[in-house]
């Protein structure tokens, strides 16, 4: 069985002053751990976190990185600088990276070459847009997105990569995808690691993205191939990210 995965992405939110807050009440309120749990928080504040999380089972994320070791390549942060923090998890082809920073396929592909190289969990992150799906095209996007990282990967490292389906439409819009509408293309992401390794199919984590709250993560979660959450807004009140957390357990 998958082990159930809920992670925050705080986006481009938070302070010292509020950071240590809502990491302090995640601490308080987490029960004997059922899921794995992240937070994956701004560049800025990975040490911060990382002190926080210190001892706890509150696994630590950033959500970009550079396909590069190093070099002249400004604004940009390597693998090995988040593992210097304690980074385990790295959200890469985030849809808002994708729309505001012209994030491709490829250079998604890279990034997550270049993650599992450093012994990092990329999230990789696939999505349709409402104008794909009301035009029939669902699949094709976001299994041709997944399709392009998985063939930079061996089967070994397909099976190492968490997957996150965040219907852009979903994003911050208070609408969800049903269940159904979600499970329908998880499954179709499984048949496509499958396609790449039986190892991949089994092992990899399918987390469902985009307006999942304290209301509607139980039924979400309870779909057979849906392995945990990408929390956008909820991600940011410890009360609301701890029931979804819940939901997963
Ligand atoms: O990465 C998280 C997703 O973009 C979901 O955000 O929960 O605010 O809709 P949301």
């Amino acid at each position: 069985m998958r082990r159930k995965l809920v992670a925050g992405n705080w986006k481009m939110n938070g302070s010292l002053a509020a950071n240590a807050a809502l990491v302090a009440g995640i601490k308080e309120g987490l029960a004997a751990q059922a899921c794995d749990v992240a937070v994956c928080v701004p560049a800025p504040y990975l040490a911060q976190v990382q002190a926080l999380v210190a001892g706890s089972p509150v696994g630590l994320g950033a959500q970009d990185m550079s396909a590069h070791a190093s070099g002249a390549y400004t604004g940009e942060v390597s693998a090995s600088m988040l593992q210097e923090f304690g980074v385990q998890y790295v959200i890469l082809g985030h849809s808002e990276r994708r729309a505001y920073h012209g994030e491709s396929d490829a250079a998604v592909a890279a990034k997550t070459v270049a993650a599992l190289k450093a012994g990092l969990v990329p999230l990789v992150c696939v999505g349709e847009t409402l104008e794909q799906r009301e035009a029939g095209q669902t699949n094709a996007v976001v299994g041709g997105q997944l399709d392009v990282v998985l063939a930079a990967l061996s089967a070994e490292e397909a099976a190492r990569i968490v997957v996150a389906y965040e219907p852009v439409w979903a994003i911050g819009t208070g609408k969800t995808a049903t269940p159904e509408m979600a499970q329908e293309v998880h499954a179709m992401l499984r048949a496509r690691l499958g396609a790449k390794s039986a190892e991949a199919a089994a092992k990899v984590c399918i987390l469902y993205g985009g307006s999942m709250k304290p209301d509607n993560a139980q039924q979400l979660l309870a779909m057979g191939d849906i392995d945990g959450g990408l929390i956008g807004g909820a991600a940011l009140k410890a009360a609301d990210f701890l029931a979804i957390i819940n939901a997963a357990a």
